[in-house]
């Protein structure tokens, strides 16, 4: 018997919408120029990577470009930098993101310029608070905060107290940070635990491991960008980068603006993430 014929509308959903990212645009709070505002509406609201890490690379190198003697320069002019990532992926709804500020390879600088590095974070600790909670940003910190002095510590505590109630954008300052120290760190908690009782050999496992970590409640980067070029991880994240997607873009951190954020983003959209997996054969 024949059937009656179905009449099923047609509704045309372009395979790349270019209009997708529209719902940001009331988000934003800077006026965009024509190349962000397009780049940004191209951004697929369904597929942001929840944690964004950032090594903030080629301070000095800017510097040295501008002709400026003193690689310090480059330092202070990175703070803008830091200030543009942190409120473009609050506005995009981007979980938490984590930015390499220190390492605890960076204490072998020149004193100088590591007692420079430490006065900058000071006072952007200091100045933030009102913009950090304006944009509903929470501060942590990740590393060995204890090798940081006692006046930056303060600080930290100040800011990361002030900020504890914002439930927008998790910000992870990684400071004296190194990816190894923290997977030692984990190891002698982990140590401890087992010999306090608290916790039986057999149960240690990857999922447990994570959970020794500074912030496991963060969950791995879905995405690491490195500026300036540099084709290397130096001691950043190394147990939580297992299967996450790199982005490395020359243009020196104190250049990074809201478009370079974008296109790393919109370069994540389109990776196949298979995690070792075949997805359809
Ligand atoms: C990154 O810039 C900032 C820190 C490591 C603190 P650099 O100071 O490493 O700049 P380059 O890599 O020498 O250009
Ligand atoms: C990585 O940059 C550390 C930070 C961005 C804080 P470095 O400039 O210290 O790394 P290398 O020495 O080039 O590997
Ligand atoms: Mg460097």
């Amino acid at each position: 018997m024949p059937q009656p014929t179905r009449r099923v509308a047609i509704v045309k959903t372009p395979v790349n919408n270019p209009h997708k990212g529209e719902c940001f645009l009331g988000k934003v709070r800077d006026e965009l120029n024509e190349v962000e505002r397009e780049l940004l509406v191209s951004i697929d609201p369904a597929k942001l990577p929840h944690h964004v890490a950032i090594i903030m690379d080629g301070n000095g190198r800017w510097a040295k470009q501008r002709g400026y003697l003193d690689r310090i320069r480059g330092h202070e002019a990175g703070i803008e930098s830091v200030r543009v990532a942190v409120r473009a992926c609050g506005e995009l709804g981007v979980k938490a993101l984590t930015l390499y500020a220190f390492s605890v390879e960076n204490w072998k600088r020149p004193k100088r310029e590591v007692d420079a590095l430490m006065g900058l974070l000071k006072r952007f600790l200091r100045d933030e608070i009102p913009e950090l909670n304006e944009n509903n940003v929470r501060l942590v910190v990740s590393g060995r905060v204890n090798d940081l002095s006692e006046d930056v510590r303060a600080e930290l505590s100040r800011t990361m107290e002030a900020t504890s109630p914002n439930t927008g954008l998790v910000l992870n300052l990684a400071l004296s940070y190194g990816g190894r120290a923290e997977i030692v760190d984990a190891v002698r908690a982990i140590v401890e635990d087992v010999q306090s009782g608290r916790l039986a050999p057999d149960n240690i496992n990857e999922a447990l491991f994570s959970q020794y970590l500074y912030h496991p409640e963060l969950g791995d980067p879905d995405l690491l960008i490195r500026t300036s070029g540099e084709m290397r991880v130096s001691n950043f994240l190394l147990w939580q980068i297992a299967y996450t997607e790199f982005y490395v873009t020359p243009v020196l951190w104190p250049d990074f603006r809201r478009a370079d954020l974008y296109r790393a983003i919109l370069d994540y959209q389109r990776r196949e993430r298979r995690f070792g997996e075949v997805k359809e054969v």
